[in-house]
């Protein structure tokens, strides 16, 4: 353990960092080993990753000395906001910068930042196409990682820019998953028209990060984006009437009616969807297959994920 490189997760109890504290434990031979970090050590998700024999300990993203010392003595450190938790810009703009400053002083090789574009390099907050939200954002959970990504730039930190993708992972526990129309079949509603969103399991994210903290420092001022596929709404739809046994349309919608939904953040991730559709080429584009698969290559595709998940989709 002792002469094992230490890799200190942020958001190690969830979906991104879970992964990577997994993938790390499942390779003894790598010569790395996982630092788990949580708010809670006593939680039951920390004891089922120190029982992986990850070391687990108390930081807080809100708070720099917290984060100092849980990566302090470590070789590399992944790095992740929380914005559904809090919908603030400004707070997830705070915390990456925590995280950047704290790596720097304890002196980490190599940082993986989870981020995401600045939409607005694409639609700036004069581009009345779709609405400006917060105040200067157009996809507030989108643009504040990307603006983020400047803490890490600066803080000499060796280090690598990770482009996420929507996690299938959300059709079973973020809401988005099929719900049955007036006719009683069963519908996806994303409003990409007849684009491509480049999608990925949540577990993959960590494995892929790994294999970014694998091939080392070398990785370091890349920006590197990963998906396990990238599917039309309407393929998305076909591939989980076939995994569930029962007929899934796609119900594309314009971007302003997913807006007005009502839910908490639908007009963030109508914004998101949009930015997707409009700019599909420049975001598929950022997300090669082929790098996610060298990266991961367990990568699942979106048909192996249903076949291991569509039990899980509630059907309402
Ligand atoms: N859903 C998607 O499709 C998608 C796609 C791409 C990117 N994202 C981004 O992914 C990010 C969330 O990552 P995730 O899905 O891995 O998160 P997650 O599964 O919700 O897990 C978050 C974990 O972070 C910890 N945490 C929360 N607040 C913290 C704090 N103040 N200090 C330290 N730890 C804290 C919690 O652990 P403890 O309670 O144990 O401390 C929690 O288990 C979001 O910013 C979102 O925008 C989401």
């Amino acid at each position: 353990m002792a002469d094992k490189k230490i890799i200190a997760v942020v958001g190690a109890t969830g979906a991104q960092g879970g992964g990577l504290v997994r993938a790390i434990m499942a390779d003894p031979a790598s010569g790395f080993t996982a630092r788990a970090i949580t708010r809670d050590v006593n939680s039951d998700k920390a004891k089922a990753l120190a029982a992986l024999g990850a070391e687990v300990v108390a930081a807080d993203v809100n708070d720099v000395e917290s984060l100092k010392k849980a990566f302090a003595g470590a070789h590399g450190a992944f790095c992740v906001t929380f914005f559904w938790d809090h919908f603030s810009p400004e707070k997830e703009m705070a915390q990456a910068k925590a995280m950047a400053d704290a790596a720097t002083a304890a002196g980490v090789k190599h940082v993986v930042w989870s981020s995401l574009e600045d939409t607005r390099k694409w639609v700036p907050l004069s581009d009345n196409r779709m609405p400006t939200l917060q105040g200067q954002y157009k996809v507030p959970h989108f643009d504040a990682k990307g603006e983020a990504d400047r803490f890490f730039k600066a803080s000499g930190v060796p280090a690598t820019i990770l482009l996420t993708s929507f996690y299938w992972d959300n059709f079973v526990a973020f809401g988005m998953g099929p719900k049955k129309g007036p006719d009683g079949v069963l519908g996806i509603t994303m409003p990409m028209g007849d684009k491509k969103l480049p999608g990925i399991a949540a577990e993959d994210i960590g494995r892929c990060a790994f294999g970014i903290f694998k091939q080392g420092p070398a990785m370091a001022g890349k920006t590197v984006g990963i998906a396990g596929d990238h599917l039309t709404g309407a393929q998305m739809a076909a591939a989980m009437s076939k995994a569930i046994g029962q007929p899934v349309r796609y119900n594309d919608v314009p971007p302003e009616v997913y807006r007005s939904f009502g839910f908490p953040g639908a007009d963030d991730l109508g914004n998101m969807f949009q930015f997707k559709r409009d700019f599909e080429a420049d975001f598929c584009g950022a997300r090669s297959l082929e790098t996610s698969r060298a990266l991961n290559p367990a990568l699942q595709n979106f048909e192996a994920w249903l076949s291991a998940n569509a039990s899980r989709i509630p059907l309402e």
